[in-house]
Formats: structure tokens, C-alpha cells, sequence
């Protein structure tokens, strides 16, 4: 079989089967990541790559790999492509969005609940056999329902967790950058504001952007000191978006009052003075992690690689200039 094609870790069965049928699929069996050399060691002759969101896919490795037709990223973000590379390459790449969508925004939701209503606290306390008795101040959270939620990025993942706030009667606010179509503003009954007045006024704030090279440290010292100090950064989309450091900073002196996390900026590295901080839930990066996601996103994958070897073009494709002429 001609079709080759290297899968980085191990994907649900029912795709990869399919996968078999058309294609001869070399994958890496062992539960941990590739190291780059391993990829490169790999990628000559294959014709379609499917890594992890995880993996970096480096101007190198889209080099070295000669025959490759497509790179499809088990993941919806895909800032671990070097995409232009790929683009220049004519290598087309593929994400996998939609079917992650509500599963990441329950996941947003949870961190929002988790944090406001210290719920990891209690667990770890209940844990550690040190409840005695009820107390009315023990553990004593902020409330969710009715307060006012800011969403930073009103695409698919922040248009639902904002229908999950609706759910709470919550205010929805929302900074992008440009206003969302009327009709999805209207669904999620959410206001457009400058970041610095979203800022100001959410007590949630929770960011559901890209990383590039503009959402970099988005949120910063300055962003931070204009939120309410009774306020929660909630962040399941990219680590680096926010300058961990000035969010150390934030939580130490108060600044803000907690923090929910699923993203770090060197993860899986995390600053030791937020593993340390009981203001902060803290995930390891498991926004899209059902097992009905997981598999739909492997299909979602296997189908982009398969298009690509029809000679379509795959349904989400990222580079559609490389099949302009
Ligand atoms: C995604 O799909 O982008 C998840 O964050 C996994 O990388």
C-alpha cells in the first residue's frame, strides 16, 4: 500500500481502523510524545502526518519530509505548526474544530464553578481528614449565577460558554477583534466592549482566542490591574496568552481573586507559586478530553487525511492558498 502515514501517538480505534484500510499507518505506540528526531527519523516517504496539538511540527520536520502531502493536527489549535512553512511546502494543514466545541466549554464552565466555589480546596481538605464540623465560613465561595462574565473571543468555544452563562443569568460581555455577527450576539445576548471595560467590569474573565503572535501576553500586568480584585481569570485556550508571571503577581497581592487554569505558558512546566496558591484550579490542559470528543476528533483527523488522499481538498483546511495556482 502506497498511502503512508504516520500517526504520533495512539488515536481511538474506530478512526484509526479506517485509517488501515486506505492507508499504511506507522504510529508510535509508546505513551509519551515523539521527540522531534524520532518524527524526523519517520518522516520520510509518508505522505500524511498526524500529530498531536502537543507535538511541534517544525520547518525541519516539514522539510525533511519530502512526500508529505498533509499534516492533520489532532487538535483545534494549531499554533504548534510552523504553518507558513507548511504553506510555502504546499503541504496542506488541518485542524479539528466544531466537534470540541461544547466539550471545551463545559470544561470552561467547570473551571469557573471550580475556582468561584473552591471546590479543589474542599476536596483536598476533605482529603486530608481535617473536617471536623460545619462552619458558616468554611469554604466560603463567590457566587456564579447572575454576575457578570467576560469573554475574551466570541467564536465557537467563547459563543458557547456564553450560552452556558446565560444559563446562570449571568451578564455576557465580550471583546474581540471585530463585533461578532448580529445573529450570534443576539443568541448569546452578549454586548461588545473595549478589553479595558470588560476588564473592568466581568467577574469572570475567560479567554477563548488563538495564540499568535498579537494574543501573546494579551493579558498582562496592565490587564490584571485593571480587573476587580473579587474578579476570576479563567484560561482553557493557550498558555501563553497570559504573562504567567504578572499572574503570580496578580494572585500573590490580591489583585484578582483567583485564578482557573487548563493552559501554562511552559506547559506542562507550572510556575511553582501557583501549584502553591489555593486560589488557583489548576488542569493539565484537558479542555477537550471526553472520550466522545476524543474519538469524534480522530475522525475528524482521519477524514482530512483520507480527502487529501482522494485528491480533494480536506474539510478543514487551514492553508487553502496552497491549491490556488
Ligand atoms: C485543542 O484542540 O486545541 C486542544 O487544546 C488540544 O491541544
Amino acid at each position: 500500500m502506497k498511502n503512508r502515514v504516520l500517526v504520533t501517538r495512539i488515536i481511538p480505534e474506530k478512526a484509526l481502523s479506517i485509517l488501515k484500510e486506505h492507508a499504511q499507518v506507522a504510529i508510535h505506540l509508546e505513551d509519551r510524545a515523539m521527540k522531534e528526531e524520532e518524527i524526523l527519523g519517520q518522516i520520510p516517504g509518508k505522505l500524511a502526518l498526524l500529530p498531536m496539538g502537543s507535538d511541534l511540527i517544525s520547518a525541519k520536520i516539514l522539510e525533511t519530509g519530502k512526500d508529505l502531502k498533509i499534516v492533520a493536527n489532532y487538535a483545534v489549535g494549531f499554533n504548534n505548526i510552523d504553518l507558513s512553512t507548511a504553506t510555502s511546502l504546499k503541504i496542506a494543514v488541518t485542524n479539528t474544530p466544531d466537534v470540541l466545541t461544547e466539550t471545551t466549554a463545559d470544561l470552561t464552565f467547570a473551571l469557573i464553578l471550580g475556582v468561584a466555589r473552591r471546590l479543589a480546596e474542599g476536596d483536598r481538605f476533605v482529603r486530608a481528614g481535617k473536617w471536623v464540623e460545619w462552619k458558616p465560613n468554611l469554604f466560603t465561595g463567590s457566587d456564579v449565577y447572575g454576575k457578570t462574565l467576560g469573554i475574551i473571543g466570541l467564536g465557537r468555544i467563547g459563543s458557547a460558554v456564553a450560552q452556558r452563562g446565560l444559563g446562570f443569568r449571568m451578564r455576557i460581555l465580550y471583546a474581540d477583534v471585530r463585533p461578532a455577527d448580529r445573529g450570534v450576539e443576539e443568541r448569546c445576548q452578549a454586548k461588545f466592549v473595549p478589553l479595558g471595560d470588560l476588564l473592568q467590569e466581568s467577574d469572570f474573565v475567560t479567554l477563548h482566542i488563538p495564540l499568535s503572535p498579537e494574543t501573546t501576553h494579551l493579558i498582562g500586568r496592565e490587564e490584571l490591574r485593571l480587573m476587580k480584585k473579587n474578579a476570576f481569570l479563567i484560561n482553557a485556550s493557550r498558555g501563553p496568552v497570559v504573562d504567567e508571571e504578572a499572574l503570580v503577581e496578580a494572585l500573590r497581592s490580591g489583585a484578582i481573586a483567583g485564578a482557573g487554569l487548563d493552559v501554562f505558558e511552559k506547559e506542562p512546566k507550572v510556575s511553582p507559586e501557583l501549584l502553591s496558591m489555593e486560589n488557583t484550579l489548576l488542569l493539565p490542559h484537558v479542555g477537550s478530553a471526553t472520550m466522545e470528543t476524543r474519538e469524534k476528533m480522530a475522525f475528524v483527523a482521519v477524514n482530512n487525511i483520507l480527502a487529501v488522499l482522494r485528491g480533494q481538498t480536506p474539510p478543514n483546511l487551514l492553508n487553502p492558498e496552497i491549491y490556488r495556482t
